[in-house]
């Protein structure tokens, strides 16, 4: 009889235990705010010996993905897609062009500034929770915060580059990651 009601128990409680642990670090995560290109690559994230990923990512079209929806081709663009505003004010086309998500929705703070376009938290999840040193110097730590590391990346860059994208002819993952390519460098 105490048997049963020990696996009662475990059934009732564990499930719950579960969903509760899970609920928490799903808050952390939803609660982080995007923070912005300059949050990322302050004291970080800029030397050769760090990687360049600041000059790569300037030097690619991702950097210039709001500015160039500043275009008559982008506003006629926006126009054949039966948008009545101008191609940068329409949420569909900010949508890939900024975060990958809804940008109305998107947490952003003060020092998030939309015209980043395509930036480092597109890709790699809201900085806020993991963005300081002592957090991001240890990788687990920075993921359980939110940082995200891609490994179906494939999947990833087709959340955009697809043919819901006015413009898309097609995507090939390794040529199209070879022209944004960024990592750190192997420590000697
Ligand atoms: C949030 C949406 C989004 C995601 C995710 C995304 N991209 Fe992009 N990408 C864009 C947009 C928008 C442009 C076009 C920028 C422009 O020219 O305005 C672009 C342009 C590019 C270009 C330049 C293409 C050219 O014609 O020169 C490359 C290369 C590229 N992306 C590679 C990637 C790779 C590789 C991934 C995945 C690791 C990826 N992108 C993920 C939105 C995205
Ligand atoms: C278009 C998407 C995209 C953008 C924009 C982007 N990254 Fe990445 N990044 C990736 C992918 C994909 C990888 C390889 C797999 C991974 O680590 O997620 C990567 C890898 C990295 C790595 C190596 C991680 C490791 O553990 O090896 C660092 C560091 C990094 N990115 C920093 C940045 C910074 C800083 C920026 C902005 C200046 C940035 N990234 C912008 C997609 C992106
Ligand atoms: C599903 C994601 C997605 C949506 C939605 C989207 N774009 Fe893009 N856009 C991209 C990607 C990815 C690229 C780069 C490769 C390509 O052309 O597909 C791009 C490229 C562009 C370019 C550069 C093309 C060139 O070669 O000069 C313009 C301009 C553009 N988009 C305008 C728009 C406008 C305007 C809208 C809204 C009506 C829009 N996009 C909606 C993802 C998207």
């Amino acid at each position: 009889m105490k048997k049963k009601i020990i696996v009662f128990a475990l059934l009732i409680f564990t499930p719950l235990i579960i969903v509760l642990s899970n609920n928490t670090s799903i808050k952390s995560q939803s609660e982080a705010t995007y923070v912005g290109v300059n949050s990322c690559v302050g004291a970080c994230h800029k030397t050769e010996a760090q990687g360049s990923q600041l000059s790569i990512w300037q030097s690619s079209k991702h950097a210039n993905a709001y500015e160039s929806l500043k275009s008559a081709f982008a506003d006629s663009v926006a126009k054949a897609r039966g948008s009545e505003v101008a191609a940068v004010e329409t949420p569909e086309c900010l949508k890939c062009h900024t975060l990958g998500v809804d940008l109305a929705s998107a947490k952003v703070d003060d020092t998030f500034d939309k015209t980043q376009g395509v930036q480092c938290e597109t890709c790699h999840g809201a900085g806020s929770e993991y963005k300081k040193l002592s957090i991001m110097k240890d990788k687990q730590k920075a993921m359980d915060a939110g940082l995200i590391i891609h490994t179906d990346k494939d999947a990833f860059c087709t959340q955009c580059h697809n043919s819901q994208s006015p413009t898309f002819v097609s995507f090939d993952y390794d040529t199209e990651w070879a022209k944004i390519k960024h990592d750190i460098p192997a420590k000697e």
